[in-house]
């Protein structure tokens, strides 16, 4: 069995113990683009983004849906990286997500916690996606100014990132770049470079154990 056959669940060692849909998230590259959400799936994702929990509450994202072939899905294609250019435009739909960076024109929003605020519900997307039978794939190589001018975001938010969404895809329909590019090794730093047990670079250590708790090393997909 090939490497990308066998990687319909891209293992995490040290994670076996995550709840589902946490275990099986992984990020593919190789989508179906012959495939399309449903109105309701898209809906479905987007309020695991305003079901997402916020400083105050203030749910600083906003998202763009760039379903494959629509204007905005242009725009996205037009200004993505080389690298990204291969594989983005063939999932079934792009979330651009911009943030809240800056006051808005009565003084609101725009505080230091947008930024992790967006994080989080763009995971919320990606892990409510996996839970749908979906892969989601987050990139933020494109050109995040272009998007912005094109379309016609406030000046006080900031383009950020893209959420690609779908059903993974054959590896013979795409070129050997994108395929190799599933392919890749997901590796972690093991837990003990960087969670910490009273002064900072000590490792903490799980009670009982005799060492650093789990490390998630050199998982292969
Ligand atoms: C904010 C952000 C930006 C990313 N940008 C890109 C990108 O431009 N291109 C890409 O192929 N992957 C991108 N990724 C995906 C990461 O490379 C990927 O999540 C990481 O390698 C871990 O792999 P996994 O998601 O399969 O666990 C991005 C992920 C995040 C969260």
């Amino acid at each position: 069995m090939s490497p990308s056959a066998a990687n319909a669940h891209a293992p995490m060692p040290g994670a076996e113990g995550l709840a589902e849909p946490l275990r099986s998230r992984w990020s593919p590259s190789v989508f179906d683009d012959r495939h399309r959400l449903g109105a309701d799936e898209l809906a479905e994702l987007l309020h695991a983004a305003q079901w997402s929990p916020s400083a105050g509450n203030t749910q600083p994202w906003a998202f763009f849906v760039a379903e494959r072939g629509n204007a905005t899905h242009r725009v996205v294609v037009e200004h993505l990286s080389r690298g990204n250019s291969g594989w983005v435009p063939r999932a079934s739909v792009v979330l651009v997500a911009a943030v809240q960076v800056e006051p808005d024109a009565e003084g609101n929003g725009g505080g230091d916690a947008t930024l992790y605020d967006l994080g989080q519900a763009a995971a919320h997307v990606t892990l409510q996606a996996r839970a749908m039978g979906l892969h989601a794939h987050q990139f933020a190589g494109f050109d995040t100014d272009a998007v912005h001018a094109a379309l016609g975001v406030p000046a006080h938010y900031r383009v950020l990132t893209g959420i690609a969404i779908g059903v993974r895809g054959s590896h013979d329909e795409v070129d050997e770049r994108t395929s190799a590019r599933e392919d890749r090794v997901r590796v972690r730093k093991p837990l003990e470079s960087f969670v910490f047990d009273g002064v900072w670079g000590t490792p903490w250590t799980a009670p009982g154990a005799d060492r650093p708790a789990g490390s998630a090393e050199g998982a292969a997909p």
